[in-house]
């Protein structure tokens, strides 16, 4: 059936043997896995490393293309297989279908519109867009072409998307009139719009008709996506081959949240990012030809970009792309699609399977889920309960649950059990892929050896989608990954690590939120709170939240409420929609007269920590606060 995986792990023990392999003899072992991909050259060296500046190549000197390796080389033998699947937000609209044979049509004709717009290798293209075919298809337009994509989740308000376009000085932007989830239309080009106000350098957008949602569109500047097609079409739908790119280009850049300032851009080039996306996702989900595989992430997010995209159409795979929302129109739609399309690998975010369990049993009733296989997890800690209900009500008892650890950093998956090839242990990522060296340390770098140890999660060697650089400031990305510990890629995240050496990801050790399986720095909430006229300062922490996994609470000192906090509260809420998104609205927001500070005026952010978990029995010597009356009184506001 077309394509083989020789790389593809079957036993424990072919594991553990694959693991010691790529410990002993990392570049023979890279160069094995690498030469089932596609190349136009071959590389002069696997790998050149320090972590120190850091300076990172894998790869260096090879020239490809990774759409040649997702979409042309698949051509010959699976040009009618189903490349993405993608089932619309509305069930009452029709479903689409498209092959390898169509994606690389309409890849090639978006190229070519891209090329007419004015767009050359290197440039930067934003992509705000909902999840769409013509998404994918415009990510892999970039890609061809040699241009930088940068998607931006379209839950970010235009304040975002402006910051971002900025950074990375983006001269083109893809969108549509609006998109579509569950019950809502976000105004997708509107919100470009105001974003555009502030960023007269962006010469051209595209835009996509997907909500028939009244939008302006600029003369000069806007263009539809539709008419642009009709003038590749007119021209005689010309053939856009492959730009040829070197293994170490970037290929796209993705904004993420880090505990201080603003969204970083994550860069990811092209060779190693290919390489280990396939191959890490052919051996966690131990895909088989003919598998459909659905992943539930926005292509906004690094899950969607490794999962749904390039992991997949590197390997051949068919990917199930979903519109809306599991709850929408109601709680069985997750399980209505599985059944529809006979699903065989569904991979999710604990905070959706919560939600979806609260529903109880009754959604799945009358819908045949024999078809799953494997069950995934991602994005977050996945508690027992969630793991279980999953394995138990979802894989029947029959289907491997892997819990998947990784980060927009890594690129890939780095922790996770290989489904059905080595064992499962709930709410444990278990093991590390083959090429991964996890290491834990202690405060001060000090490696903790042995097992039934916690300490910081380092990766202690290169892996082929490792983070490059944070894009126009590589101080930036020496500092937060490769500083705190010399030598060491720095997770930012705590790990426990049990008697038979399985990871356990317990949680950010940094100022950093997971929110549904969304990174929020605490700094940048704060920063949007401030900005609020009347709000004297801010300090935001996490709470643990039945659903979302963290909720966000946000202690505010405030000048003059006028007597209606609720009010005062709404209007901060509107304040942070507006700078960042909707996806950063604090769920509680406490007004108290001050914070607890030390006598040098550093926010004591433990104690209000453990006041919004409510362990307000633990917390911790007061005495040296400025003002320790102020504890009290926040204890006694807490709501
Ligand atoms: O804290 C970890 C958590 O999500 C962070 C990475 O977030 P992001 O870059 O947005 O990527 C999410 C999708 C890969 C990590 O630092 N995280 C991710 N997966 C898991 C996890 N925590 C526990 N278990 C996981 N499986």
């Amino acid at each position: 059936m077309g394509l083989s995986y020789p790389y593809q792990i079957g036993t424990t023990e072919e594991y553990h043997a694959a693991w010691k392999k790529s410990v002993d003899d990392p570049e023979g072992f890279w160069a094995k896995v690498a030469s089932s991909f596609l190349w136009r050259k071959r590389w002069d060296s696997v790998l050149e490393w320090n972590f120190k500046d850091p300076d990172i190549k894998w790869f260096k000197g090879a020239k490809l293309n990774i759409t040649e390796n997702c979409l042309d080389r698949h051509l010959g033998t699976l040009g009618n297989r189903p490349a993405i699947i993608w089932e619309p937000n509305d069930p009452e609209e029709h479903h689409r279908i498209i092959t390898y044979r169509d994606l690389h049509h309409k890849v090639v004709q978006f190229a070519n519109v891209l090329k007419n717009n004015g767009v050359k290798k290197g440039d930067c293209v934003c992509i705000y867009m909902g999840m769409v075919p013509e998404l994918a298809v415009a990510v892999l337009a970039c890609a061809r072409l040699g241009a930088i994509h940068s998607v931006v989740f379209g839950g970010f308000s235009a304040q975002s998307i402006a910051d971002r376009l900025q950074d990375a000085m983006a001269n083109y932007i893809i969108t549509c009139d609006g998109a579509f989830r569950g019950n809502k239309v976000i105004p997708l080009k509107s919100v470009i719009d105001d974003a555009l106000v502030q960023c007269r350098f962006v010469k051209k957008v595209i835009v996509l008709t997907r909500t028939h949602t009244p939008i302006s569109m600029i003369k000069g500047r806007d263009v539809w996506w539709d008419d642009e097609i009709n003038k590749v079409e007119t021209m005689g739908n010309p053939d856009f081959p492959a730009v040829e790119m070197d293994a170490e280009d970037p290929l796209f850049i993705l904004y993420t949240s880090g505990s201080t300032g603003k969204p970083k851009g994550v860069v990811h080039t092209c060779g190693g990012y290919m390489v280990y996306t396939t191959y890490s996702f052919v051996n966690v989900f131990q895909y088989k030809p003919g598998d459909i595989h659905f992943c539930t992430a926005d292509i906004g997010w690094i899950t969607g970009h490794s999962y749904i995209l390039y992991g997949p159409l590197g390997a051949g795979a068919t990917s199930l792309m979903f519109e809306g929302v599991p709850t929408w129109p109601n709680a069985s739609r997750f399980w209505d699609i599985v059944d529809k399309f006979r699903v065989n690998i569904l991979y999710t975010a604990p905070t959706a399977i919560r939600s979806l369990m609260g529903y109880g049993l009754g959604p799945l009733q009358n819908h045949d889920l024999s078809s799953l296989k494997v069950l995934g997890s991602v994005g977050e800690p996945i508690n027992e309960e969630a793991w279980h209900w999953f394995s138990e009500n979802i894989g029947k008892g029959k289907c491997p649950v892997v819990d998947t650890w990784w980060q927009t950093e890594t690129g890939g998956i780095l922790i996770s059990n290989m489904a059905g090839v080595t064992p499962s242990k709930p709410s444990y990522a278990t093991l590390p892929l083959p090429g991964v060296q996890p290491m834990l340390v202690d405060e001060s770098g000090n490696e903790i050896p042995g097992n039934d140890v916690s300490g910081n999660l380092c990766i202690k060697f290169p892996w082929p989608s490792i983070i490059r650089t944070t894009y126009g400031d590589h101080e930036r990305c020496r500092n937060t990954y490769f500083a705190t510990y010399p030598e060491l890629y720095f997770t930012g995240d705590g790990c426990y690590r049990d008697e038979q050496g399985n990871y356990r990801i317990t949680g950010r050790v940094d100022d950093v939120l997971n929110v549904s399986g969304h990174r929020i720095g605490t700094a940048e909430v704060e920063n949007a709170i401030n900005m609020h006229a009347g709000v004297v300062e801010s300090a935001v922490v996490g709470y643990p939240h039945d659903i979302k996994g963290q909720g966000i609470y946000a202690y505010v000192v405030y000048s003059n409420t006028h007597g209606d906090e609720e009010l005062s509260r709404q209007d901060i809420m509107q304040t942070v929609t507006r700078i960042i998104g909707p996806i950063a609205r604090p769920d509680k927001i406490q007004f108290v007269t001050g914070l607890p500070k030390t006598r040098s005026g550093k926010i004591m952010r433990r104690i209000l920590r453990k006041i919004a978990e409510l362990d307000l029995d633990n917390l911790g010597d007061t005495s040296t606060l400025l003002d320790p009356a102020v504890v009290d009184e926040i204890k006694n506001g807490r709501i």
